[in-house]
């Protein structure tokens, strides 16, 4: 059997996806459910003087309104609730056990009802009387009101770095630049909007099905917010509409569908609107980041200061790391980094898709290209004579960095070198063309993971693994990860995910689902795989009965010995003998000594082409093509799907998303499709490409495969900012790049 991974075959679910028989959260149906409705405050600030439900109760077919005054009391251990116990994901919930209003579109009743129709028009009839208190949502107007986190990033690093002398190597250059860049509210807009739907079995058993990335998170968090113990909780969540982080952690209204379901004594079902999605599921803060750089003629960087301050709610903290990144990529000798909070009353911003690195690589590596041209340097060759051959904040070597190779082939097949320095030197047309280029890192993550694999009487392989499907691919990585490993064609291996009666897992976040459940999966069917042989060699009806282990192979489902091959048998003849006709093994893999050992990162490098109206200011991006390092790529199908979606998400932020944000009121205004602006395919570059270099990373994991649900939109905004000042000479530092910008 050839390796079925890194092939790029369809997707395993692909067929009941376009068929519609995979079945999403909220198209579940559960036999005598029920409808939940969200009420969301309409103030950012304040307290609920009065709530009336009486004419939502009055709505024929309303079974339930739940409101602050009626809601079951919870155990919620102290203004922390216990949220760190439920891993990094752990967010403060507001579950209507108060007064209080923290931010606008907080959750203040639920309405629960025969029909999603009733439910919708109960729900409108509720009215509210709010006392309001003065609220802030303004950035730029409290930059001095700052504190700094605990920590930063999601591995807890701290919130500051320090190496050498900034000031120094900043006043003893040739060239030298500080700016200020800043980044817009960005919300996220999977097509499937959150949704939850509880069933109690019992009084103290609990099912959920979510729309979540993580069923164990999500397992943890509900049972220790309820008072159960996590094992009566289950939750399953089989396919999900994308996430990007918003579906990371738990947030309030899976805990509130489940209150409302125990109030109602029903199963209830409750999907958030598009609308109810802009504020109370997370989003990107706008970030504020400083930047100071300086370099020596021959283009030597001599110090780089990266200063981020975010947002964060009034009552839990999030950063936007958004300096990590310019600690480790270039060599700098003098360097620091920073991450300050100002409290707002906002809800809570949260993980979304390369939180941290997606804006801090726009400003980094805008600021680089500023300072190479400067230098009068192409924007290329600064970066590799700033190459860092080693982590050098850590100094640590890397597990492998192949960024060179990046950078180089695709400078050649962008055609890099045909471009002019000067900004407005190519034209097409009337049309202003630009070349911009960035870098592209993200870290390599694991944490640890359990797998189950079973040989089944057919000859199949069924594995289990409590991960989730966000639509990156990964019930067809695990498939091909299983099938390798035992030599089975990936028609004869089935993988289930999502619940939490499969193996331990961890969230389907910070890139690491591959690098995590994928060594799980390897692991489980590995030693499936050894006590295959075991038998093989022991069973005196075996033909292989006798033979040494190093012999056995397994191939196209049949085992037999590689010095002589027609000594074999099919699995299915093999377990024809095995008490229930089947084998099973349980295994776990979780990282080790080699995350000290190594700095882990996966690097790539971003071209884009645009083409601006010199007279409209109209931007049209024309291609994009990325190069990346990201150790073994298990499909490539998929791969290439998640990396130039993460690019064009990159263009997204450069040149549209904006989530506004009306200061008077302390409310997003935009909040609908319509008005928040993601691209569509119109606004897609016309040629979009993403390439993988080859690299073996023999430390990163046993599959070596470094994650690269994230790395596609890092540097992405930045290439194509830049490409933008190379086709106008406008220096915009302030995303989005938006018409009114440009003339
Ligand atoms: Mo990702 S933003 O860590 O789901």
């Amino acid at each position: 059997m050839p390796e079925i991974v890194g092939k790029p075959i369809d997707r395993v679910d692909g067929r009941l996806k376009v068929t519609g028989r995979a079945t999403y959260t909220g198209e579940r149906q559960i036999p005598n459910a029920c409808h939940g409705i969200l009420v969301m405050s309409t103030i950012p600030k304040g307290h609920i003087a009065a709530i009336d439900t009486s004419a939502a109760e009055r709505v024929p077919r309303v079974v339930a309104v739940m409101t602050h005054l009626n809601a079951p009391k919870l155990n919620l251990k102290g203004p922390d609730q216990g949220k760190d116990e439920a891993g990094p994901a752990g967010k403060v919930l507001q579950l209507l056990q108060d007064d209080a209003i923290h931010y606008a579109n907080q959750p203040v009743a639920v309405v629960v009802a025969e029909t999603f129709e009733d439910a919708v028009y109960a729900a409108s009839t509720v009215q509210v009387r709010y006392q309001l208190e003065p609220h802030q949502t303004d950035l730029a107007a409290h930059l001095h009101e700052t504190h700094t986190p605990k920590k930063a990033g999601g591995g807890d690093e701290p919130a500051d770095s320090r190496r050498g002398n900034v000031n120094a190597g900043l006043s003893n250059a040739y060239a030298r630049l500080e700016h200020v860049y800043s980044t817009p509210f960005e919300t996220h807009n999977p097509m499937e909007p959150h949704a939850t739907v509880a069933v109690w079995d019992d009084p103290a058993h609990l099912t959920v099905y979510d729309a979540t990335q993580g069923v164990f998170g999500d397992r943890k968090r509900v049972a220790m917010l309820l008072g159960l113990p996590a094992e009566n909780v289950r939750v399953i969540s089989l396919f999900i509409g994308g996430g990007f982080g918003s579906k990371g952690p738990t947030w309030s209204h899976v805990v509130l569908t489940a209150m409302a379901a125990k109030i109602a004594n029903r199963p209830v079902k409750l999907a958030l609107t598009r609308p109810q999605m802009f504020g109370s599921i997370g989003f990107r803060s706008e970030t504020h980041q400083s930047l100071a750089a300086a370099a020596k003629q021959d283009g030597t960087l001599t110090a780089l200061r990266h200063d981020t301050i975010c947002q964060t709610s009034r009552f839990d903290e999030f950063v936007e790391s958004a300096s990590l990144s310019a600690r480790m990529l270039y060599a700098s000798p003098n360097n620091s980094t920073s991450h300050k909070l100002i409290r707002s009353d906002i809800g809570t911003p949260s993980y979304m898709r390369a939180p941290g690195e997606a804006p801090g690589t726009y400003a980094l590596e805008c600021a680089m290209d500023e300072l190479a041209y400067e230098l009068k340097m192409d924007p290329v060759a600064f970066r590799l004579k700033n190459y860092a051959e080693e982590d050098p904040e850590k100094k640590k070597p890397w597990s492998s960095k192949s960024l060179r190779q990046c950078y180089e082939q695709g400078a050649q097949r962008f055609g890099w070198s045909k471009r002019s320095l000067e900004p407005r030197s190519m034209r097409d047309g009337n049309k202003l063309v630009g070349w911009g280029m960035a870098t592209a890192v993200y870290p390599t993550r694991r944490s640890a993971a359990s797998a189950m694999a079973k040989l089944r009487g057919d000859g199949t392989l069924l594995v289990e693994a409590g991960t989730q499907e966000l639509g990156t691919g990964t019930y067809t990585i695990m498939t091909q990860v299983a099938a390798d490993a035992l030599g089975l064609p990936a028609g004869r291996v089935q993988f289930r995910l999502g619940d939490t009666d499969y193996p331990q897992t961890p969230v389907s976040g910070g890139s690491q689902t591959a690098a995590s459940t994928g060594s799980a999966v390897h692991a489980a069917v590995q030693a499936l795989r050894e006590k295959v042989v075991q038998i093989a060699l022991t069973d005196s009806q075996s033909p292989l009965s006798g033979a040494s282990a190093g012999d056995v192979i397994f191939d196209s489902g049949r085992i037999s010995l590689r010095s002589n091959p027609s000594r074999g048998e099919t699995l299915q003849k093999l377990l024809s003998r095995q008490a229930n006709r089947e084998l099973q093994a349980e295994a776990s893999a979780k990282p080790g000594s080699e995350q000290e050992q190594y700095s882990m990162y996966a690097f790539g490098a971003q071209f884009a082409e645009v083409k601006v109206d010199p007279d409209l200011g109209v931007v049209e991006v024309s291609r994009m093509l990325g190069v990346f390092a990201a150790g073994r790529i298990l499909n490539a199908k998929t791969a290439r799907s998640q990396l130039t979606g993460g690019m064009i998400w990159g263009m997204s932020m450069a040149l549209h998303e904006h989530t506004f944000m009306d200061d008077r009121l302390g409310r997003f205004v935009n909040n609908n499709l319509a008005e928040y602006h993601v691209p569509v395919h119109a606004d897609s570059p016309a040629q979009i490409e993403a390439l993988c270099v080859e690299e073996v990373d023999p430390h990163v994991n046993p599959i070596g495969a470094k994650g690269i649900g994230e790395i596609g939109i890092t540097g992405s905004s930045a290439a194509v900012a830049n490409a933008v000042f190379h086709a106008t000479g406008r220096r915009v530092r302030d995303l989005p790049i938006t018409v009114d910008k440009l003339i």
